[in-house]
């Protein structure tokens, strides 16, 4: 070892040992008689400390020391003058009888200190030397846990982890695929997987019985805060199960989890089923931190001649607590939100319950006192709340109204990053019909189970919308962390369901037969689900952009600006791969 310590280990009870570091030069100050080096490694940082009067050559050597130098120094551990509480290292400081630079660095592009003068795309660029940064290398810290911990409870429980390939073949459901061309079979393409899913099933029809593997995924599709083209997944599946007992051992995963990284016991989650999760917050996955759910008004506010409500499929609001004082401007500012293209509502209504009980609302010319008070009742409201409308079409109106409230819990400060939420939505449905492309689509994926007893809607073309799944999310804050559901397992089920999302037997043979033949030959009843693992640790680090917790990300255009990729390939290994130029 070059070193006998690291920079963050050191302590008064250090004092007196000669010892040897290993860093980065974060900063050097000058005082003249004396010169102090904060010498920085993954572990910490130490203060070294070069005496003019008693070295002045290892002084002046320590005054040219540039930031991110590579230092090796070897000194004496001395109780400092001016101790520093803010350093773990405070206390000491080592008193410099030798050092070599071993190796020099260039001035970085930013700081490379918290508060970093570097802007996002600089920093992306220089990941290597963002990632020098205590809080990021701590995000990455706190991935090895989650995993470490994940690998720990799964393997008590008998899991075992088994590798599928990342070369496969593409299929038409889900999202895009990224695809791989073959150069020895012209032509031809592999797919990167969107998840292990198939070969998952395959392991249970092997025998396998409880299967993990923490994995990369690749989906090509439009990149937001909480998605990457690569992610990660924590997937698992289960032989000789039920929904409940997949529900009941990843909330044991989850609670371990808590537990172990972050310290917070999580009591037994919640369950709602995925028609609640859209009548009361909007979204199939509610951020339930706080309350201010979603309440229905068509009864109370119909047949007043106020025309947007009478035309409307839905009525629906929320009541915002001790909001009744929002001036003018700040209810313009929640008008122009909800307005907004991407949430789309055509505008909003709202009633002050003033502090005298009386109540004040933008439609007073459509709605008296008695009227505004059967409001009121329906939300049981209190004086200083207010009352916030948006109607419309049913679906459309809720989605936006989920919007508003998520908006009303961040003004409201009610959205705590270290307050945590966990609940499962189940009952998802089994199918959804696309409006552009005239056909239904597998809700969660075509492996996907419908529930036992809606199995004979499938056979009535009016119900099939109205079929449920044996499908479940974890949702924690409003984040879906994690999907799975109870698998068909049965060959002529899972061509029924082919047949319902309009392949033709012969499509459906030739992209999913393996799956179908293998179901011949015994397949076990068999469920699973797989996290986002990304998303997990963002959560646990109470950071918004999953980003922060990937070692190298990928930017909002899919691109590595760090090694430029993608990037174009040259000529000859075009042709190889039988790929004609594209002009
Ligand atoms: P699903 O598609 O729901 O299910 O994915 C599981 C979880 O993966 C995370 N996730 C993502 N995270 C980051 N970036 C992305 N682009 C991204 N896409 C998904 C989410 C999600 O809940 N094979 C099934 C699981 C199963 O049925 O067992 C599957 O992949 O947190």
């Amino acid at each position: 070892m070059l070193r006998t310590h690291t920079c963050g280990t050191l302590r008064i009870e250090h004092i007196n040992q000669t010892v040897t570091l290993c860093g980065w030069v974060q900063k050097s100050r000058d005082l003249g008689g004396m010169t102090f080096v904060d010498l920085r490694d993954r572990y910490g940082i130490t203060q070294l400390a070069f005496n003019m009067d008693t070295n002045a050559d290892l002084c002046l050597q320590a005054r040219k020391l540039g930031r991110e130098y590579v230092v090796r120094a070897t000194g004496l551990v001395k109780e400092r003058e001016s101790k520093n509480s803010q350093m773990a290292t405070g206390d000491i400081e080592i008193v410099v009888t030798a050092f070599d630079i071993l190796n020099e660095s260039v001035t970085p592009p930013f700081t490379i200190e918290e508060n970093t003068d570097g802007g996002d795309d600089l920093r992306m660029k220089y990941r290597y030397l963002d990632l020098r940064r205590a809080s990021v290398r701590a995000n990455l810290q706190l991935r090895h846990k989650v995993a470490q911990q994940t690998r720990t409870f799964l393997d008590a429980q008998d899991f075992i982890e088994v590798e599928t390939p990342v070369l496969i073949k593409s299929t038409p459901e889900g999202a895009r695929d990224f695809v791989v061309p073959s150069r020895m079979n012209p032509g031809e393409f592999y797919a990167l997987p969107q998840s292990p899913q198939t070969f998952k099933q395959l392991l249970m029809v092997s025998g396998f019985d409880r299967y993990y593997q923490i994995v990369k995924c690749f989906r090509d599709e439009d990149l937001r805060a909480d998605r990457q083209p690569e992610f990660t997944q924590i997937d698992c599946e289960m032989s000789f199960v039920e929904q409940e007992d997949i529900l009941n051992m990843f909330e044991g995963l989850v609670k371990h989890l808590f537990k172990q990284v972050k310290g917070i016991e999580i009591n037994n989650l919640p369950r709602m089923t995925y028609a609640d999760a859209m009548k009361f917050y909007g979204s199939d996955k509610p951020d339930t931190r706080f309350d201010m759910k979603f309440v229905e008004l068509n009864e109370v506010v119909k047949g007043k001649n106020f025309p947007v409500f009478d035309n409307a499929e839905l009525v629906v609001g929320i009541c915002a607590k001790g909001c009744a004082d929002y001036t003018r401007k700040q209810l313009d500012e929640l008008t122009d939100f909800v307005k907004r293209p991407q949430i789309g509502a055509t505008g909003l209504v709202y009633a002050r319950v003033q502090a005298d009980g009386t109540i004040k609302s933008s439609v007073d010319k459509f709605y008296d006192e008695t009227a505004l008070k059967l409001w009121v009742e329906a939300f049981n409201a209190q004086p200083g709340d207010l009352i916030l409308l948006l109607a419309g079409q049913a679906d459309k109106t809720r989605k936006a109204l989920n919007e508003l409230r998520l908006e009303m819990g961040t003004r409201l400060g009610l959205r705590d990053k270290n307050k945590f939420s966990c609940l499962w939505v189940i009952d998802f449905p089994l199918l959804e019909f696309n409006e552009e492309e005239n056909r239904f689509f597998a809700m969660h994926h075509p492996f996907t189970s419908p529930k036992p007893e809606d199995i004979e809607l499938l056979n009535d073309s009016n119900k099939i919308g109205h079929v449920r799944a044996n499908a479940y999310d974890m949702v924690i804050n409003g984040v879906e962390v994690g999907g799975g559901s109870v698998r068909i397992f049965n060959r002529d089920l899972q061509a029924r369901m082919f047949e319902i999302l309009g392949f033709t037997k012969e499509e459906a043979q030739h992209q999913f037969g393996f799956l179908m033949n293998a179901f011949e030959y015994g397949a076990p009843p068999h469920a699973g689900i797989a996290f986002g693992f990304d998303r997990l640790c963002s959560l646990f680090g109470g950071a918004d952009s999953i980003r922060d917790f990937i070692a190298f990300p990928k930017n909002n255009s899919g691109r590595d600006v760090m090694i430029d990729a993608p990037s174009t390939i040259d000529e000859k290994q075009m042709n190889e791969l039988n790929i004609k130029t594209i002009l």
